[in-house]
C-alpha cells in the first residue's frame, strides 16, 4: 500500500483521562456512580489502570513509542477533594507527572474537565447549576497558580456535547437523567460560559507571570452526520441534532456566541475564544427521524449490514472519510488550527487498529495537501482503560493492560504507531 508521509512538525502522541486510567480516587462522582452499580459488570472506577502508581512506567512506554505529545486530564477531585479544600498531595502528584513528561521531552496538553468532577460538586447540581461556572473557574485559577509554569497548553472542557447528552438525555453518566432537555440546555450554557471565562483567565494569569506559548482550546466530539431514512422528518432531525450536538458548542466556545432557544448573544463580547479547535472523531452517525417529543433530536443508528471490517468492538462504524469531512468543514468555517484531540478504536484482538491508524493518516494527509491547518494527532488511547459506563470491556489501548496484574504490553499496532511517530511515514 502507498506510503504516507507527514511533515516533521506534525506532532503525534496519545490521549487519556484521569478517571479512566488512574484509579484510587474516592472523591470523584464516578466512584460514587460505580458504587451504585452503574458501570457495566458492576465494575469500580477504583482500580482502573493504576496509572496513579505507574506514572513513570507509563511515560517510559510513551517514550518507547516515540510519542511527542500527550493529552492528559487533571482530576478535579484530587486537587479539591472537598469544597474549598486543596490537596497538596494531589497537586504534588501532578507536578511530578508534568515534570517527568518535560524531562522525557513530551509536551502535555492538559484537560481541566474530562467528564468527571468531585462528588461535592455533583451534590450541588454540577453543571446544571449556575454556581458551577464559579467553582470551575476557581479550580482553573488554582491549577494555573500552582502548576502553571509546567502547562502551556490547555483543553478546558472535553466533549461538552457528549457529556450533556449522556448525563441528561441518555442517563448513562451521573446523575443519570433521561430526556431532561431543560438540564441539557442549562448545563450546556454553563459549560460554554466556563470555557469562555477559563480562556480569558488562563491567558491573563499567564501573561501577568510573563509565561509565553499559551494555547487554550477545548475538545469537541464531532461525528459525521447523515440522513438515515427518506422520511422528510429525518432532515429536520438531522438539523436539530447538528445544532444541539455540534454548532451550539462550536459557536459558543469558539465565537463566544450563545445560540440557545432563549437568551442568546455574546456574553463576553465578540471575539475568538479558542487558540485551536480540538476535535475528537470516531464515527459516522445516521440520523433517523424521531417523533419523540421529549427530544425531537432523532435517533442515531449505524448503517445496517456493514461487514465486520467496517465495525469496531462497540459496533460503531469505522469511517475514516468522516475525519476528513469534519475537520475540513470546521477549518473552512473557523480557520483556526485544528488538533485531533482523540481518534481511536476499541479492538481487543488488535486486528484492525494498525489499519485504522493508516486509513485515518491518509485522510490527514489529504487535509494537509488541501491546506487545512491540522497540526496534531492524539491517538485514543495510550493504554486500555475504563470506558465510562461501558466498563473495562472495550480495549482502546495502544498498550494492552492485564487488569489482574496491571501489567502493560505494547500491542503490535502500538509498535506500528511508534514507527510513525518517529519516522513520520507509514505503509500498511
Ligand atoms: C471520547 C471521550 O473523551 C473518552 O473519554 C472516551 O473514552 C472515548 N471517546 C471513547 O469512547
Amino acid at each position: 500500500m502507498k506510503e504516507i508521509e507527514l511533515p516533521r512538525d506534525f506532532l503525534l502522541g496519545s490521549a487519556t483521562a484521569a478517571t479512566q486510567i488512574e484509579g484510587g480516587d474516592k472523591n470523584s462522582n464516578w466512584y460514587h456512580w460505580s458504587l451504585k452499580g452503574k458501570i457495566e459488570g458492576g465494575a469500580s472506577s477504583l482500580t482502573a489502570a493504576d496509572h496513579w502508581n505507574r506514572v513513570e512506567e507509563d511515560i517510559a512506554l510513551m517514550k518507547e513509542m516515540n510519542q511527542e505529545i500527550y493529552r492528559m486530564s487533571l482530576e478535579w477531585s484530587r486537587i479539591e477533594p472537598d469544597e474549598s479544600v486543596w490537596s497538596d498531595e494531589g497537586i504534588e502528584h501532578y507536578r511530578r507527572e508534568l515534570t517527568l513528561l518535560k524531562e522525557a521531552g513530551i509536551e502535555p496538553l492538559v484537560t481541566l474537565h474530562h467528564f468527571s468532577h468531585p462528588q461535592w460538586f455533583e451534590d450541588k447540581g454540577a453543571w446544571a447549576s449556575t454556581e458551577s461556572v464559579g467553582f470551575f473557574i476557581r479550580f482553573t485559577s488554582k491549577v494555573v497558580e500552582t502548576l502553571g509554569e509546567l502547562i502551556g497548553e490547555y483543553c478546558t472542557i472535553n466533549e461538552p456535547n457528549v457529556f450533556v447528552n449522556d448525563t441528561y438525555m441518555d442517563g448513562k453518566y451521573p446523575p443519570g437523567h433521561k430526556d431532561d432537555i431543560r438540564s441539557y440546555f442549562k448545563a450546556s450554557r454553563n459549560l460554554i460560559l466556563a470555557h469562555l471565562e477559563a480562556y480569558e483567565l488562563i491567558h491573563r494569569m499567564r501573561e501577568e507571570r510573563g509565561w509565553k506559548g499559551t494555547r487554550v482550546g477545548m475538545a469537541i466530539h464531532l461525528a459525521w452526520f447523515e440522513k438515515g431514512d427518506g422520511n422528510p422528518l429525518a432532515g429536520l432531525s438531522l438539523k436539530l441534532m447538528d445544532y444541539s450536538f455540534h454548532s451550539l458548542f462550536l459557536k459558543g466556545m469558539v465565537e463566544g456566541r450563545l445560540s440557545f432557544p432563549v437568551g442568546s448573544g455574546h456574553p463576553r463580547g465578540k471575539g475568538l475564544f479558542c487558540d485551536f479547535i480540538g476535535i475528537n472523531y470516531y464515527s459516522r452517525h445516521l440520523i433517523h427521524s424521531s417523533l419523540n417529543p421529549a427530544t425531537l433530536f432523532g435517533e442515531v443508528r449505524v448503517e445496517e449490514n456493514l461487514p465486520d471490517d467496517r465495525l469496531n468492538d462497540l459496533g460503531w462504524e469505522i469511517y475514516p472519510e468522516g475525519l476528513y469531512r469534519t475537520v475540513g468543514k470546521t477549518f473552512e468555517k473557523y480557520g483556526l488550527p485544528v488538533y485531533i484531540t482523540e481518534n481511536g478504536i476499541p479492538d481487543a484482538r488488535d486486528a484492525k487498529r494498525a489499519r485504522f491508524i493508516y486509513d485515518h493518516m491518509a485522510q490527514i494527509r489529504k487535509l494537509l495537501d488541501e491546506g487545512v491547518d491540522v497540526r496534531r494527532y492524539y491517538h485514543w488511547s495510550l493504554l486500555d482503560n475504563l470506558e465510562w459506563n461501558d466498563g473495562y470491556g472495550p480495549r482502546f489501548g495502544l498498550i494492552e493492560v492485564d487488569y489482574e496484574t496491571q501489567e502493560r504490553r505494547i500491542r503490535e499496532s502500538g509498535r506500528f504507531y511508534g514507527e510513525l511517530c518517529s519516522g513520520k511515514k507509514i505503509t500498511q
